[in-house]
Order: structure tokens, then C-alpha cells, then sequence
């Protein structure tokens, strides 16, 4: 926990951290849980039963791309999903967190050339690959206008980017009113916390993603598919998911065991249905 901390004390204390510390705290994160993402959100599902991971993968087999780089590839479970669908396909990775890379590079069937990289140096010519795709990444990363110039840097003319983030839900789900309440009780010990998005808060609305794209020197227009996947899952399984996040999964000892009750308590009476709301956003270059 300790690389995690001085991130962490900066935000219970209501100041914003600095992007080394952002970026050593999720190196610190990944190394205590590494594949901890794809563990959760592989036991979630589209109301069509796919994964989100099938989402990202369809949208850019549909585009047939000879080669594709997959930017935060984590334990490599994106990776592994465009490969059952595009074999022939040449695949390549890069993220900042070695012990997620070191998984990646255990998948059988998965030959990609992984790289220990920041998104906002990718290690690689210019319109080197006919598609770009990343689950779950662009909402951490605090330079994210230089990641997405990396991406237009990277892709090929005529190549597809395809990402996933996290959406804001329009109505208030049992997730999010455990959130609240858990996001209460770390207030009652520490009164400046407040909910703090690591990343770029532009990328919760879709002008900002817009915006962000032409910046980057994107002239297509965006297409955004908002989806949701769920799960009911029991006291212990929700526990992993929320103690899975970033921030609450970071706190000390005492207050994660508050939460942990917390957590419990909300799935004591049947299952608890766990909803998160995503949007994939694509565009051709
Ligand atoms: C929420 S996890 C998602 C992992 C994987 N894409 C998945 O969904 O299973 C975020 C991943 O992005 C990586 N990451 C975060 N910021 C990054 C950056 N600026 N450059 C490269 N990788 C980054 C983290 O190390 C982590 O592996």
C-alpha cells in the first residue's frame, strides 16, 4: 500500500495529486491486484450477454484491421478477444503497469508485442497500426489530449479508434446510492474528500469527448453506443467489485473494514444487482 498512499493522502484531503503521483499510485494498485479489472467485468454483461471486452472486440473486427494496438491493455483480456476474432491479425499492447503486462504475456494464444509505455508516448512510427482500441483507460490518464494526438499519431489514414469509458448513470441504481453511502462514511473521518475522477472529466459528456477528438486532429464525427452491464451478485462478490475500484479499495485497514461491513450489509437481504453504465466511443481517422 505504500506507493498508493501519497496519492491517497492528497485526495482524503482534498487536493488534487500530481500526475506522478496519479501514475505511481495506479503502478502501486495494478502491482497489489493485478487483472483485478477484467475479474470484475467479466462477470458483468450486456443485456445481449455479451462482456464489455466483446463490445470494444466486435467494433473493431468489423473493421477488419490487418494490425491493432491496445493502449492500457492490462492482463491482456481485450487482447485476447480481438484475437479469437481476427487470428491473422498482428496485435500489440502497451501499459504502465509491468505486473499487468507480465499476465498479458502468459495468455496462451495471444502473441502480442507488449510494451512497458505511457499512453502519452507511445512507442511506436507514425500510422502504424489500422486500429486502436482501449477498455477502461482514457478516464485515468490526466494528459489525455497528448494520448489522444498519440492515437491520431499512431493510426493509420482510414483507421478505427475505438474506446471504452465509464458513463455517468442518468438515474440512481443500488450501485450508486452504495457509492454514496460508502462515499459518505469516508467523509465523516476525512470532511474534504469528495469523489475524484483521476482523469479528464471532459470524457463524462459526449461534447467533451467531441472536443477532445478535433483537438487531437480527428475531422470524422465520433459515433457513441451506450450500453449498460449488470450482474446480481452476492455480499462477497460485490465486495470484490467495490474493494476492485480505485480509491475505496485503497483506504487503511479500519475504514475498508467499515466499508466492507457496509458493502455486506447492502447484499444481507438476496442478491444485489450491480449495474454499470458505459459508452463506447469509435471514430475513423
Ligand atoms: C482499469 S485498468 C483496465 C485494464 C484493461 N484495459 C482491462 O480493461 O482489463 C486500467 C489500465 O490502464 C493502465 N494505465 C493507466 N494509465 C495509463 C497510462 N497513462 N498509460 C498506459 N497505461 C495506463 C493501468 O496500468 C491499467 O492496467
Amino acid at each position: 500500500m505504500y506507493r498508493e498512499r501519497t496519492f491517497m493522502d492528497a485526495i482524503l484531503h482534498g487536493i488534487a495529486p500530481t500526475n506522478e503521483q496519479i501514475a505511481a499510485y495506479l503502478n502501486a494498485f495494478h502491482r497489489r491486484m493485478p487483472g483485478i479489472t477484467s475479474e470484475i467485468m467479466l462477470g458483468l454483461r450486456t443485456n445481449d450477454g455479451r462482456t464489455s471486452y466483446d463490445v470494444v472486440a466486435d467494433r473493431i473486427a468489423g473493421a477488419q484491421p490487418s494490425n491493432v494496438l491496445d493502449i492500457g491493455c492490462g492482463d491482456g483480456e481485450l487482447l485476447a478477444a480481438m484475437h479469437a476474432r481476427l487470428p491473422a491479425a498482428a496485435l500489440a499492447g502497451i501499459d504502465l503497469s509491468a505486473d499487468e503486462l507480465a499476465l498479458a504475456a502468459m495468455r496462451a494464444g495471444c502473441e502480442a508485442d507488449l510494451r512497458l509505455a505511457s499512453a502519452a508516448a507511445l512507442p511506436f512510427p507514425d500510422a502504424a497500426f489500422a486500429a486502436v482500441a482501449a477498455h477502461l483507460v482514457f478516464m485515468l490518464i490526466p494528459q489525455v489530449d497528448a494520448a489522444l494526438r498519440e492515437v491520431y499519431r499512431v493510426l493509420a489514414p482510414g483507421g478505427t479508434f475505438a474506446f471504452l469509458l465509464p458513463r455517468p448513470p442518468k438515474q440512481q441504481s443500488n450501485l450508486t446510492t452504495l457509492l454514496g453511502t460508502l462515499t459518505h462514511k469516508v467523509t465523516i473521518r476525512y470532511p474534504d474528500f469528495t469523489p475524484f475522477a483521476i482523469g479528464d472529466r471532459a470524457l463524462f459528456e459526449r461534447f467533451g469527448i467531441a472536443d477532445l477528438l478535433v483537438g487531437a486532429g480527428f475531422t470524422a464525427l465520433p459515433s457513441f453506443d451506450d450500453f449498460e452491464v449488470h450482474a446480481t451478485f452476492d455480499g462477497e462478490t460485490l465486495w470484490k467489485a467495490i474493494s476492485g475500484r480505485y480509491v475505496l479499495g485503497s483506504l487503511d485497514d479500519e475504514l475498508t473494514g467499515e466499508l466492507r461491513s457496509i458493502v455486506h450489509s447492502a447484499a444481507a437481504n438476496g442478491p444485489f444487482e450491480y449495474r454499470e453504465s458505459l459508452r463506447l466511443v469509435a471514430i475513423v481517422r
